[in-house]
């Protein structure tokens, strides 16, 4: 039997019907541009993200560089960010003028370490990026006290984490919620994935959220009057339409994504080879992949392609390696935890619909490889 690392078309077979319908009402409508949908979506999302403001944009990078524009950067204005994430968490830190600081990760959960965005601050530290990678939450306390002695604005990206929560002072928070932007992202293989390209900004920050409202309309708060220079990062009718349909169905995904991982670790657990993902007390994580470390990584990933067992490596080359950012000066060994972590993790099929048979065929398949 052989299991995709994802079934996109699966989850379309349950909720076809409800999203063609929705689509077919814009499409009737021939509202495609900032229709009731948006503005629908953005307040249901604000909603789930505990925040005040939702701001829809064309994509999760996008959702990333619009904030980034906000703050202005020059150059040399430095930003704190993760290695081990995907490209454009840095990217458009380089793309909003700004040159992106790699600092390491936390070994266990692979997240940004706190005390390792302290020693990095100089004068030219203008804000940090904070990823919550494969769907559990960055230590946001321990963050947003760093960032508060410093003032320092904090850019959550919760690109994989839309649902996830952390228990901080005895109250579940969401990612956006601390910070002074969180951003999610809707591509089609996230938790909760749009037929296409579109992302969002949540905020508590009334005056940020407006001028974020105004960079991706072309910098105008009204038609034809631009205070400074935006760009076009609206997000489609259809695509809300589509969230909204799927929206209703995140918590139950999610809660199949976490009864999958905790089915992964029970087999995993006390096996001598394969390191299940850590899960910090803290966090409740929604598992927009599960990630086993292990030895001999790059000979299991070609045992499990011979037997048909979708799997991929997030991520092989940390962010501080790649070519585009070789004239920061990192080089293999400036942030050891990272760069174990690209050689060693695999993530393994977890989406919601993965069958128990499914599940069994992956277990017997990683564990037949170490046998
Ligand atoms: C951590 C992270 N940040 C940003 C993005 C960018 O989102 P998008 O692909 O919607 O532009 C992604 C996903 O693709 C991501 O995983």
């Amino acid at each position: 039997m052989s299991v995709p690392l994802l079934d996109l078309v699966a989850q379309y077979r349950e909720i076809k019907d409800d999203v063609l319908a929705a689509m077919m009402e814009v499409i009737e409508r021939q509202s495609f541009i900032m229709g009731p949908e948006v503005p629908q979506l953005e307040a249901e999302i604000a909603r789930l993200s505990h925040t005040k403001h939702g701001i829809a944009c064309a994509s999760g990078t996008d959702a990333l560089l619009l904030p980034l524009k906000a703050l202005d950067l020059q150059p040399g204005d430095e930003v704190i960010t993760t290695p081990f994430t995907f490209f454009a968490t840095a990217g458009t830190v380089h793309n909003a003028g700004g040159t992106p600081v790699f600092v390491d990760i936390d070994p266990a959960t692979m997240n940004i370490s706190p005390e390792a965005i302290e020693a990095a601050i100089t004068p030219q530290t203008r804000a940090i990026i904070v990823v919550h990678l494969f769907g559990q939450m960055a230590a946001m306390e321990s963050i947003m006290r760093i960032a508060t002695r410093h003032r320092l604005p904090v850019i959550e990206d919760g690109a994989q984490s839309i649902g996830a929560r952390r228990k901080v002072d005895g109250q579940w928070r969401m990612p956006g919620e601390l910070g002074s932007v969180g951003t999610l992202s809707f591509f089609p293989t996230k938790n909760l994935g749009a037929w296409g390209d579109a992302g969002l900004i949540v905020t508590q920050d009334d005056k940020l959220a407006e001028r974020l409202r105004r960079l991706r309309l072309h910098g105008g708060s009204r038609q034809y009057m631009h205070e400074e220079v935006g760009t076009n990062s609206r997000l489609d009718t259809l695509q809300a339409a589509v969230l909204l349909v799927k929206l209703p169905y995140l918590e139950r995904w999610n809660q199949a994504r976490k009864r999958n991982a905790a089915r992964y670790t029970e087999a995993f657990t006390g096996h001598p080879s394969i390191c299940p993902p850590a899960i910090d007390p803290a966090n409740d994580h929604i598992f927009h992949q599960y990630t086993i470390r292990v030895p001999q990584r790059n000979e299991l990933q070609t045992h499990l392609k011979e037997h048909g067992i979708g799997h991929a490596v997030y991520y092989p080359l940390a962010l501080h390696l790649q070519p585009c950012f070789v004239h920061l000066g990192y080089r293999r060994g400036s942030l050891p935890a990272a760069e174990a972590a690209m050689d060693s993790v695999l993530s393994l099929p977890v989406y919601p619909e993965l069958t128990e048979q499914q599940q069994n065929t992956v277990i017997a398949t990683v564990n037949s490889f170490y046998a």
